[in-house]
């Protein structure tokens, strides 16, 4: 898929580059973009709301894959982004993102992320809770400036790839309940505001998900509510923002929508709804993440030992693991991968590959079919894109892999990897004043 490919040598290459040669030439393990891939899946659901003429955002869920490139490049798509921390939103300014296409979500911002984003002038803040109305009040006040915001809620649908959980109230720590009259009391509260504007509604019903029938669902719930309260509070929501949740296909077996059918369909049910309810139409906005990064990302490992069991299992260890993608560990999650040297050889076995942290639930892929695998091949692991660099951590203190963005048969560094200095700037010595006494 993309631009991935096996070349005349039979490694695989990815946006024009070998691949056995960025292994050589930043190291492994390695994280490597596809930048033309997630030009597409970000101008495909760009292209079905332009198609239909609607008003519309699309913003990149920075928590699947952020650094200062990537929002650079999300600024060069014309992307909005959907930030989730101070972190998050200083990555975004220091890429010199718009600030006024940066929407902050969040369940517990603290006031100093509040503080800041206002600062920074950020576009919209998705208000989550009574206690951050509140903050941000104090904080804009403070700041002698007003803010836009959408009211996060949960339409008691839950999306689950192929299931759908509907339940009256959601049991979430996100948002607010439209059943118990919570989400009415909160535009209640934010009609009074001075310092609040309130454009819209939000709602997000899940990650990975294969079918539109959920979103569907959601937005039918929601219509049911504005008309409530058009009647009950005179407001009328512009942006109805559909969140995130679009699923990619990371094993045989998954079958995500194109970006364009997912947006298509959101857009003829919104449509159908106004015409029902006789509401407008609003403008959508949508928080892709994973459909927009996932596939683009692949993690090149290089093997090291080796271990059969007879009749039961053949290992392979690689030189990273649940550090650099935990999502295994954490989530049972699937993935692929190839000999990135070999691309070109027919399986003849199965393989189970594992990390290398200490931890016998460190394990990447389970019986994967490959040639006969011999130490130093590189493994690519496919789909890492989204929830890979992220989520990655110091586990057993080893360093992060590095990031590359290959494109048009070059290939940037984007994120260096970390050194063991980098590990170790943080730490401090102890030495108390009785201990050098003895
Ligand atoms: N919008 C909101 C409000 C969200 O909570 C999320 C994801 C997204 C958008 C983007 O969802 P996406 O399009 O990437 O599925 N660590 C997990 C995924 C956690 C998702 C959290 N929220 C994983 O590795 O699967």
């Amino acid at each position: 898929h993309g631009t991935h490919h096996i070349n005349e040598h039979g490694h695989l290459e990815i946006g024009g580059v070998d691949t056995v040669n960025i292994k050589q030439e930043y190291g492994s393990p390695v994280y490597v973009y596809d930048v033309a891939l997630m030009r597409e899946r970000a101008r495909g659901f760009q292209q079905a709301f332009e198609d239909n003429g609607m008003t519309y955002q699309v913003a990149y869920a920075s928590k699947a894959f952020s650094c200062v490139a990537m929002s650079q490049l999300a600024k060069e798509m014309g992307l909005s982004l959907d930030v989730v921390s101070g972190g998050e939103l200083m990555t975004a300014s220091k890429a010199g993102f718009p600030m006024e296409k940066v929407h902050f979500h969040g369940n517990n911002k603290s006031e100093a992320e509040i503080a800041l984003a206002i600062e920074l002038g950020i576009g919209c803040f998705v208000i989550d809770n009574f206690h951050e109305i509140q903050l941000i009040e104090q904080q804009a006040a403070r700041q002698q400036t007003y803010v836009e915001a959408l009211i996060r809620t949960t339409p008691g649908i839950e999306a689950h790839t192929h299931e759908y959980i509907s339940t009256g109230q959601e049991d979430s720590k996100f948002g607010f309940d439209l059943t118990s009259g919570q989400a009415d009391q909160a535009i209640y509260r934010l009609q009074q505001s001075l310092s609040i504007n309130i454009k819209g509604v939000h709602c997000h019903i899940g990650s990975q998900i294969f079918e539109t029938s959920g979103f569907t669902m959601a937005i039918k719930k929601l219509f049911d509510q504005f008309v409530h309260w058009q009647e009950h509070l005179q407001f009328t929501p512009e942006v109805l923002n559909c969140g995130g949740g679009f699923g990619i296909r990371y094993v045989e077996g998954d079958e995500p929508l194109a970006p364009e059918q997912y947006v298509q369909d959101m857009i003829q049910s919104v449509k159908q709804e106004a015409l029902r309810t006789g509401m407008d139409v609003p403008e959508i906005w949508i928080e892709p993440g994973r459909s927009i990064s996932g596939d683009a990302g692949t993690t090149l490992y290089d093997v090291g030992s080796k271990k059969d069991i007879p009749g039961v299992r053949r290992y392979i260890s690689v030189d990273g693991g649940m550090s650099d993608n935990i999502r295994p560990a954490l989530y049972q999650a699937e993935y692929e991968g190839i000999l990135a040297n070999r691309g070109h050889e027919k399986a003849d076995d199965t393989f189970s590959v594992a990390g290398k942290l200490c931890e016998s639930g460190d394990m990447l892929i389970w019986n994967l079919p490959l040639p006969e695998v011999k130490t130093n091949d590189t493994l690519a692991v496919f789909c890492t894109g989204a929830y890979g660099y992220s989520m990655a951590n110091n586990y057993n203190r080893l360093p992060r892999p590095p990031v590359v963005f290959a494109e048009d048969g070059e290939s940037h560094l984007v994120v260096r990897g970390e050194t063991y200095e980098d590990i170790l700037q943080y730490d401090l010595s102890y030495a108390p004043a009785k201990a050098k006494t003895k």
